[in-house]
Order: C-alpha cells, then structure tokens, then sequence
C-alpha cells in the first residue's frame, strides 16, 4: 500500500530525532562516533529525495513555496558541510561534540519550518493520489540515494538524479564497507 509522501518524511525526521536524542544522552566517544554515522547516512538520504521530488513538486504545485524552498536548500546544503567535516573528525576532537549540537539545532529548526509551513501547503495544493503517488516515488528513490554527504553536487534536478546511483555504490565502500555495500546492492 502507498505511504502518504508527508507520513513518510515526517517518519524521516522522527527517526532522526531520535538519533540525536541518543546522541545528547550518550558520553562514549565510541558510540557518538556511531550515532553521527547513522545520522549522516538518514539526513544524507533524506535530504536528497526531498531535493529530487519533494521541494520541485512543492514548487510546481505552490507558487508562493518557491521562498520557502530556495532556503530549505541552502539550510540542506550547511547541514551537509557540517555532515561531511564530521566525517573526518575524531569523537574525541574538542570540536566535535560543539559541531554536532549546531548541527542538532539547525535540523531541528529545518524540520520545524517543513512540518509547519511547507508540508501543511503540500497538503493543501495536492490530491491524496498526488501524496501517495509521491510516497511511492520516494521509497523507490531511498533505495539508491547517496548516503554519505555531497555539499558540493548539484542539488536541483534533473543534475542530481544523474550523479545520483553511482555515488550511492561508492558511498557504501566507504562509509561502512562489505555491510552497506551489500545493502545498497540489494535494495536495487
Ligand atoms: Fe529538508
Ligand atoms: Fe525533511
């Protein structure tokens, strides 16, 4: 059965909410390390649907988003900075618990200003076959979406869809090796 597009990123945006409360209560360098992992691969893959099939479908069906989107990309791409200077920082760097809490707060403010201003507009300006048609798409598109951080990729279609199933493939060598690459190789 198709999943709502908004049920689906709002679960998105759970998911990491939780990941980040895990990360506020933790004080193990080690488990940090793993936490802003999973973190960087949820947002990495979420940003990226969004980019290819949410904000366009938002801008098409909603003339006054086109604001609205334009900064949610820019907010998308500081988040995915920050992702990937983690990536090379040891947990135990004095700068990285500082860097993960910015980055806490500004997805927290992101996901605030999607659920409470975009996504109530989506709804309002497309059919539930529109949203469930769109739910679709974006389960298919997790499958293959990059999940590690690209900052400096095109983040507009139709660019991003292109670099998009190799990047995935790569992705999965480095961040996690054999596991990862399996999944991703799987899930096509
Ligand atoms: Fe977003
Ligand atoms: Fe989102």
């Amino acid at each position: 059965m198709a999943m709502n597009a908004l049920t689906l990123l709002k679960q998105d945006h759970n998911n990491v909410d939780q990941l980040f409360s895990r990360f506020e209560q933790s004080d193990d360098p080690i488990e940090k390390r793993q936490i802003v992992d999973k973190v960087t691969e949820h947002l990495s893959v979420h940003a990226v649907i969004e980019e290819e099939f949410v904000y366009p479908a938002a801008r098409k069906a909603i003339e006054e988003a086109t604001g609205l989107v334009l900064e949610a990309l820019e907010e998308h791409h500081l988040v995915k900075v920050t992702l990937w200077e983690l990536e090379k920082m040891a947990p135990t760097d004095e700068r990285f618990d500082a860097k993960m809490t910015v980055l806490i707060e500004s997805v927290r403010h992101h996901v605030e200003e999607e659920e409470n201003e975009l996504f109530p507009q989506i709804r309002e300006a497309m059919t539930q076959e529109e949203l469930d048609e769109l739910g679709t798409t974006l389960e298919n598109a997790k499958l293959t979406a990059p999940t590690r951080p690209h900052p400096l990729a095109p983040d507009t279609p139709p660019l991003n869809m292109i670099v998009g199933l190799p990047v995935a493939v790569l992705d999965a060598v480095i961040t996690t090796g054999k596991e990862a690459l399996g999944k991703v190789l799987n899930r096509r």
